[in-house]
């Protein structure tokens, strides 16, 4: 079973062939990120005009680079939330329009739950990325960390799983963007903050870890601290503008920063996912999201889990069309299509 994915939800139009929930067939991503950067963030309207004009060849790339033909497919699935509205719309009316015409059943991927998903891919004749040799094994304590979301979630079956907590303000990944904001370093922050912070030491500024009872997060007040902390270092009062913070920090200030608010973001993570797997005792923890490309968060889980943790090529831990096929083939086993002449997008859909 041959399946197509196409994922538009934020600034990534992507799509991707998977055969059979596990084998990779191509990968193909195409993003307006240059387009943001000079606006330090992702600008709605933009990256909604953006995926219009690359939508149709990047999925014909895909299918080319599959060795397919419209014949080959057996079905189509598309990422209907959550995301940006105006993002969804494109690819979920491409998604629509191409399962009507080529007459594929289609269907709906939720675009967290296709981060998880990134997970089940062990093979591709692809260059260049790095495989898992085996599936996760069920019950799989996922671990959700992205730039809208930080979720964990227990699995005890494909496409069965109970949240188990959540953040209850900012997502992990936007707390790296919101620090590499003060300390001026360039967006996407979470790359940025990782660079830094090989130059920094993590244990120069002692941050707090935030207390949420059971499994929730909350990230809100760590981004407050290293605010106080950038406004203490160059002496400053709470009313002094953030935006100049950063011309004032020296080069080693910031590395220490950024070195330490990724130590304490990952441990925040840590602390919660090893009280989950205490309780639970699942056979496999999984990384997902873009967070999950940071080295740090996966140095730090893996020298507390008693497992191997998981986790997807770091080209498919950010955002990408590979997950939403994978996804999409094992919804082809419970046979849930969606109407092509009337799936919605869900911008705020949650897991
Ligand atoms: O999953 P993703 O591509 O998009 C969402 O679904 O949100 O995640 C994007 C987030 C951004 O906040 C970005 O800063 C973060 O992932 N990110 C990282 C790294 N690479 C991307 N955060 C920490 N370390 C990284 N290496
Ligand atoms: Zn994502």
């Amino acid at each position: 079973m041959k399946i197509l994915g196409i994922e538009s939800s934020c600034d990534e139009t992507a799509a991707a062939v998977v055969q059979d929930g596990h084998h990779l067939m191509s990968n193909i991503v195409a993003s307006s990120m240059d387009l943001h950067v000079q606006y330090g963030g992702v600008v709605p309207e933009i990256a909604a005009r953006s995926h219009i004009d690359v939508v149709l060849p990047v999925i014909h790339q895909a299918l080319q680079a599959a060795n397919c033909d419209w014949d080959d497919i057996d079905g189509i699935a598309v990422t209907y939330g959550a995301g940006l509205g105006g993002s969804l719309l494109v690819g979920v009316l491409t998604a629509r329009t191409l399962a009507i015409i080529h007459k594929k059943p289609l269907y709906a991927a939720n675009h967290v739950l296709g981060h998880v998903y990134a997970n089940f891919l062990t093979s591709t004749t692809l260059p260049g990325l790095a495989m898992p040799l085996v599936q996760p094994k069920f019950p799989m304590l996922a671990v959700i960390v992205s730039g809208g979301h930080s979720q964990l979630a227990l699995f005890t079956d494909h496409l069965a799983y109970q949240l188990l907590g959540q953040t209850r303000d900012d997502a992990i990944g936007e707390a790296f963007d919101k620090v590499a904001k003060i300390l001026g370093l360039p967006y996407p922050g979470g790359p940025s903050i990782a660079a830094a912070a090989r130059f920094g030491n993590p244990l120069a500024y002692k941050l707090p870890l935030a207390q949420v009872a059971g499994y929730d997060f909350s990230f809100s007040g760590l981004k407050t601290a290293v605010l106080r902390l950038a406004q203490a270092q160059i002496g400053v009062g709470y009313d002094f503008p953030s935006f100049k913070l950063s011309e004032r920090l020296t080069e080693a200030q910031k590395n220490d920063i950024a070195a330490s608010f990724q130590y304490t973001a990952a441990k925040t993570i840590v602390t919660k996912v090893m009280r989950a797997y205490d309780e639970y005792g699942p056979g496999s923890v999984v990384l997902a999201g873009g967070v999950a490309a940071n080295l740090e968060l996966r140095e730090q889980l893996s020298a507390n889990l008693p497992i191997p943790l998981a986790y997807p090529d770091t080209k498919l831990c950010t955002d990408n069309a590979a997950m939403i096929a994978t996804l999409g083939c094992y919804l082809a086993t419970k046979e849930t299509t969606a109407d092509p002449y009337r799936l919605a997008i869900m911008p705020n859909l949650s897991m």
